[in-house]
């Protein structure tokens, strides 16, 4: 097909200078495709250092807009919202409560910078229920199981909720089935036809969450996620669990990890034609800090690789809690390739 043999090939005429690799390079992070997780704690004073996720705090309300004003200096106009209520029950009534800790903070943002700033905020309900679990926890046959429809009818609430306070898009993460579907149809009763739904549809049973868990207090009391979100093992269930959501309504799909998924990601990118979310997931970015602060690895350079080959496996929108420090980097004109 090419002529791979004479005149003799020499790649590295491509690869001379680094104006000439900037200009061949197929893959350039884009600060538009970032989204920054944002915590909100209630009833705290000021922001809180998570220990397991080092440079990352717990923000109250009133003190929300140091941290956006800082993201939007630096070009990252996309949050992805996480509320931890002081108050757990059963079912997780303060994530639906219209003076939740969420609610409190989409108003307080969108009254300070409008659509500045595009809301996403995480549906789920683990950060609010006493059981830590991301659903309605009912008992059968003595054993405790999340039940599926029961929690859609709380996570269209929650989604309503959301939608009134303000928010731009919800993105469901607790991987019931259904979901999409349930929360469309709640939104646009509301007349909220115009809010749009990133789902978590590939979502894995993933040990790469433990730092989220400790910074959300969110780890289930008993049990684990494996009976609601996916298994690593498999590639071909992420393709129908995208294929569900999109048949729901999603707007956004999502796969979750980023980085052991890549496979994952670039599967679904070649087969759907829809604006693909990766989720660069907590223990990713605790990893690397952990082995930067060992002076082990170099964590500019590494951050610019691991992102870029997100960016390359095909995902569009990327979440990662190195957001800011990125868009910091780009800014002072950094580039390590
Ligand atoms: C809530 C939720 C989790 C994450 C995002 N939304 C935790 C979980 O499923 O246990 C993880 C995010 C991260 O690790 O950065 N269900």
């Amino acid at each position: 097909m090419y002529n791979i043999g004479f005149p003799k090939v020499r790649m590295r005429r491509l690869r001379r200078s680094k104006y000439i690799r900037m200009a061949v390079g197929e893959t350039v992070l884009n600060l538009n495709n970032f989204i920054m997780p944002i915590f909100v704690k209630e009833d705290i004073r000021n922001k809180e250092p998570i220990e397991a996720m080092p440079g990352q705090y717990r923000y109250p309300v009133d003190k929300l807009n140091n941290i956006i004003s800082k993201l939007l200096d630096y070009g990252i106009h996309s949050i992805l919202l996480f509320g931890i209520p002081s108050h757990k029950d059963e079912e997780g009534s303060e994530a639906y409560n219209k003076n939740g800790i969420v609610q409190k903070a989409i108003k307080e943002i969108k009254g300070d910078f409008g659509d500045e700033v595009t809301i996403f905020t995480d549906v789920c309900m683990c950060q609010y229920t006493t059981h830590g679990h991301c659903g309605i926890v009912i008992e059968r046959n003595n054993k405790y199981m999340v039940d599926n429809d029961k929690t859609l009818e709380y996570i269209s609430k929650i989604s309503v909720s959301h939608a009134e306070a303000g928010a731009d898009f919800v993105s469901p993460s607790g991987m019931m089935d259904g979901m999409v579907k349930a929360i469309r149809e709640a939104l646009d009763k509301e007349g909220f036809n115009d809010i749009g739904i990133m789902s978590y549809s590939a979502k894995y049973a993933s040990s790469f969450y433990g730092p989220f868990r400790e910074a959300a207090y969110s780890s289930p009391k008993f049990g684990d996620r494996r009976g609601y979100q996916m298994d690593p093992r498999n590639l071909m269930e992420a393709i129908r669990e995208v294929m569900l959501d999109i048949n729901e309504g999603a707007d956004i799909i999502m796969v979750k990890p980023a980085l052991s998924y890549l496979d994952v990601i670039i599967t679904v990118k070649s087969i759907f034609p829809y604006p693909l979310a990766a989720y660069n997931v907590s223990g990713e970015y605790s990893m690397v800090k952990a082995a930067a602060e060992k002076g082990w690895i170099d964590e500019k350079n590494i951050v610019f690789e691991i992102l870029t080959s997100i960016k390359r496996a095909g995902a569009d929108l990327i979440i990662t809690y190195y957001a800011l420090d990125v868009a910091k980097w780009i800014k002072e004109g950094y580039n390590p390739f």
